[in-house]
């Protein structure tokens, strides 16, 4: 029933298992005897649909980190979305891993602890920097080639990378991992372009769908998502306990 989550384990330095319920349907008893028998420190629950049928959860000791929403589309051209004068930027795209990419690295790190701040990694208070390790090690991976693709926004006056978003290719969909935009170009129309560029290429690619998943109380990047054709698919949970 549990699985070691290796990223999550290297990443804060314990061992911790996780369940992914797809059914909504846990059985808390199954989770605390694995978990003890296999010696897990923190075993995190993820859960799809709603919270509601999840009180046993909080009852067994688990702590609530937080609520995603899943937002998918398959409509490629969008007709709404932030439209700004963007003359002072310029959009790269980049397949990692790629030389060129690493001269944009410190930028991409800094934007990554951007998304860091608003991840279920910032509100564990069991390990306050965890969450900074984890977006550290997300943006190597997905310049040593998890990302199929990267578009950067960069700043035409500076030669600094402002923005940017990473793309995934699992089978017909294409997964918008990872989107940020430095906040003092934030609200500029970076974010949106960033996406359109996203939906153009899942286009290009002949893809069936365009996936992303984000905190539900996100307000800015549901914007993003909603103006650009984005509907919620579905809900996750997400759950942990300390043994
Ligand atoms: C989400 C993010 C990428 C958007 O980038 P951006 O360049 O600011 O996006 P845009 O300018 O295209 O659009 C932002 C929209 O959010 C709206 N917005 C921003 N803050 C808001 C708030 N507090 N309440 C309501 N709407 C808000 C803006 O008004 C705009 O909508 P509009 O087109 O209706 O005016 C950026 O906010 C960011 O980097 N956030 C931190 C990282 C993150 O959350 N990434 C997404 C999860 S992976």
């Amino acid at each position: 029933m549990l699985a070691i989550d290796e990223f999550d384990s290297v990443n804060i330095g314990l061992k911790v298992g996780k369940f992914i319920s797809k059914s909504g349907d846990i059985d808390v008893e199954k989770i605390d005897a694995e978990s003890k028998e296999n010696r897990f420190d923190i075993v995190t629950v993820i859960s799809q649909g709603t919270r509601l049928n999840l009180k046993h959860l909080y009852e067994a000791g688990f702590k609530f980190l937080g609520s995603k929403a899943i937002y998918v589309t398959k409509e490629f051209n969008p007709k709404e979305g932030k439209q700004c004068d963007l003359s002072n930027i310029f959009f790269s795209s980049f397949t990692p891993p790629n030389d060129q990419l690493n001269d944009y690295k410190e930028d991409l790190h800094r934007l990554g602890q951007i998304v860091g701040e608003k991840s279920r990694y910032f509100f564990d208070t069991d390990h306050p920097e965890a969450w900074k390790t984890v977006y550290h090690t997300w943006i190597d991976n997905l310049l040593n080639g998890r990302s199929d693709n990267m578009i950067l926004a960069i700043d035409a006056a500076t030669g600094c990378a402002v923005g940017f978003i990473s793309l995934i290719e699992k089978e017909d969909t294409l997964l918008i991992d990872l989107v940020a935009v430095d906040p003092n170009h934030a609200n500029h129309g970076i974010g949106s372009a960033l996406t359109r560029q996203a939906l153009q290429i899942a286009h290009e690619k002949n893809m069936k769908k365009v996936e992303v998943v984000t905190e539900s109380d996100n307000i800015p990047a549901q914007r993003v998502y909603q103006k650009a054709g984005f509907i919620i698919n579905d809900s996750v949970n997400i759950f942990y306990k300390k043994y």
